[in-house]
């Protein structure tokens, strides 16, 4: 079974997705992880990234083994981190470079370590509509930009890292309008998904729906 789950930053996906790993033991692949990889790789060569050829030279490289080397930088899921990942997912040819990587990851879905598994559930922005198109349950977890500035600052703070809640509010609203409106794979949901905004259910709400829908699937 494949399930997909997009949205916007700090919706929620990240948590949901966990979730329904550990109850159905499938195996998990948070997208954003290669975009992250190639914006940090780009930051850590000095590249300028408007440099869109540079950015396609290093994603045609990327491999899953580089990938969770680079995420151990704390850059990785810095804010940088994503606002980097964000320019450098923009660009039509490194979204095409990466694509093959995402889809194979279903054919042959595995644990952390390496265990096989009978699922995968995709987090991202497009896992539903381009990644996997023909996915079995499509999820699309959204909330307002205020909630989830509030959540981005709250987990700043929680990891000791300072932070201005106005600045995080205007990053969660800059990244929405590059990820909604850039040209190739713009985030939105797909057609067959269904939306859940966790700015009024909260999270374990949103799992026992998640799963209602996926049981339901399960039986057909
Ligand atoms: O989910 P995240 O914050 O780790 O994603 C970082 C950036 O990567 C996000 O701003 C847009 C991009 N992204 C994308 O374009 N498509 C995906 N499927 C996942 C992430």
């Amino acid at each position: 079974m494949i399930i997909t789950i997009d949205g916007p930053a700090a919706a929620g996906k990240g948590t949901l997705a966990n979730n329904l790993s550990q109850k159905y033991n499938y195996a998990y692949f948070d997208t954003g992880m290669v975009y992250r990889a190639v914006g940090l790789e780009m930051h850590l060569l000095g590249k300028d990234l408007a440099d869109e050829n540079a950015a396609l030279e290093i994603a045609q490289n990327l491999t899953f083994e580089h990938m969770h080397e680079l995420a151990k930088n704390p850059d990785f899921r810095s804010a940088l981190g994503g606002k980097n990942a964000s320019i450098v997912s923009a660009y039509p040819k490194v979204r095409a470079a990466l694509l093959k990587m995402q889809q194979d990851f279903a054919l042959n879905p595995v644990f952390a370590d390496g265990r096989p598994a009978q699922g995968v559930i995709y987090d991202g922005r497009d896992t539903g509509t381009v990644v996997c198109p023909h996915a079995d349950v499509k999820f699309f977890i959204t909330a307002s930009p205020e909630v989830r500035a509030e959540r981005r600052y709250k987990e700043f703070l929680q990891k000791g890292i300072a932070a201005d809640y106005n600045e995080v509010l205007a990053d969660v609203k800059a990244r929405d309008e590059r990820d909604a409106n850039r040209a190739t794979a713009p985030m939105k949901p797909a057609e067959d998904a269904i939306i859940f905004d966790t700015s009024t259910l909260n999270i374990q709400e949103v799992t026992i729906k998640a799963c209602e829908v996926i049981d339901e699937k399960q039986k057909h």
